[in-house]
């Protein structure tokens, strides 16, 4: 095998383990680094390299955006106390006293859906913005947040950086989004630690669920799924064990997460955060 397919070998088998791959993936140097990705939760204490925050932006700003309205903004906090009284914020509402890769990270990211200009932009050409109090405004903004992100996400990792994405900030979406004065109209979605990874303190990556799983042909396979979970835990079994994480099957954790009300902290909550900040969602 050639130094490239040994590498192309690898990335599959870090992303699927032993279970089925797919042996015609067209390989380049965007595909190779988007099957190389994953989350980094121990960074080098020093600041983001000159630039990168804006390379970050330019990726976000080149994703594709809801009817061009580019409804997003982004908050990077990089004031150390500032970020340090956010992760105190949110460790509160977790069963922990710090959340390191937060107090780490030489930059903390701050996504926005943001309808906040639409609607101003709107009054002041004299209408008022009365599809935004629909359910599908606020979705667009927030799809438009997430598509933003992971483009900014893999420039970042482009560039020998490391991240990430942090549901756990809404937690405590409203002090957040009082925190840094965010505006009517907008919604604090998730955060993105950023910054260099430790390379003494590096995790694996986490394998994902076979193709057949998720890649439908023509018409949705209800069933499907249930051949490949077996395969599918071994992979998730073996990733668990390498990072010494507790033993912990993935179905028990699909079934945590779709039925314990203490994983949502202070999610639960969400809709009237949402409805404070001039959300309708009708
Ligand atoms: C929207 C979103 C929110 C996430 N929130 C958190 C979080 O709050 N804390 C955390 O440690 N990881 C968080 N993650 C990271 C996921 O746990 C991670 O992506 C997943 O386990 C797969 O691992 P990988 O990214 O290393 O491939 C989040 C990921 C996404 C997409």
């Amino acid at each position: 095998m050639t130094d490239r397919a040994e590498r192309h070998a690898a990335l599959l088998h870090q992303r699927y383990g032993d279970q089925p791959k797919p042996d015609n993936v067209i390989w380049n140097a965007v595909v190779e680094a988007q099957l190389a990705h994953k989350s980094v939760r121990t960074f080098l204490p020093e600041p983001l390299p000159d630039g990168s925050l804006e390379t970050m932006v330019a990726a976000a700003q080149s994703a594709s955006t809801s009817s061009a309205l580019q409804q997003w903004s982004v908050i990077a906090v990089t004031d150390a106390n500032l970020k340090q009284h956010i992760s105190k914020t949110i460790a509160r509402t977790v069963p922990t006293d710090r959340i390191p890769w937060i107090e780490e990270a030489p930059a903390l990211l701050l996504w926005v859906a943001d309808l906040s200009r639409s609607a101003a932009i709107t009054r002041e050409r004299g209408d008022e913005p009365v599809v935004l109090e629909y359910l599908d405004a606020f979705l667009m903004g927030a799809v438009d947040t997430a598509l933003a992100a992971q483009n900014a996400a893999l420039a970042a990792e482009s560039i020998g950086l490391g991240v990430v994405f942090l549901g756990v900030l809404r937690n405590a979406a409203k002090e957040v989004a009082e925190i840094i004065g965010l505006p009517d109209h907008s919604f604090f979605t998730f955060g993105m630690a950023v910054g260099r990874p430790d390379p003494s303190r590096q995790s694996a990556s986490r394998p994902r669920l076979p193709q057949s799983v998720m890649l439908h042909h023509d018409r949705y396979d209800r069933e499907g799924f249930r051949s490949a979970l077996h395969g599918y835990e071994a992979a998730y079994k073996r990733f668990r064990e390498e990072q010494g994480m507790r033993p912990k099957a993935w179905k028990d954790a699909v079934r945590e997460s779709g039925t314990s009300l203490a994983y949502m902290s202070g999610r639960a909550n969400l809709r009237n955060v949402i409805a404070e900040h001039g959300f309708k969602l009708r």
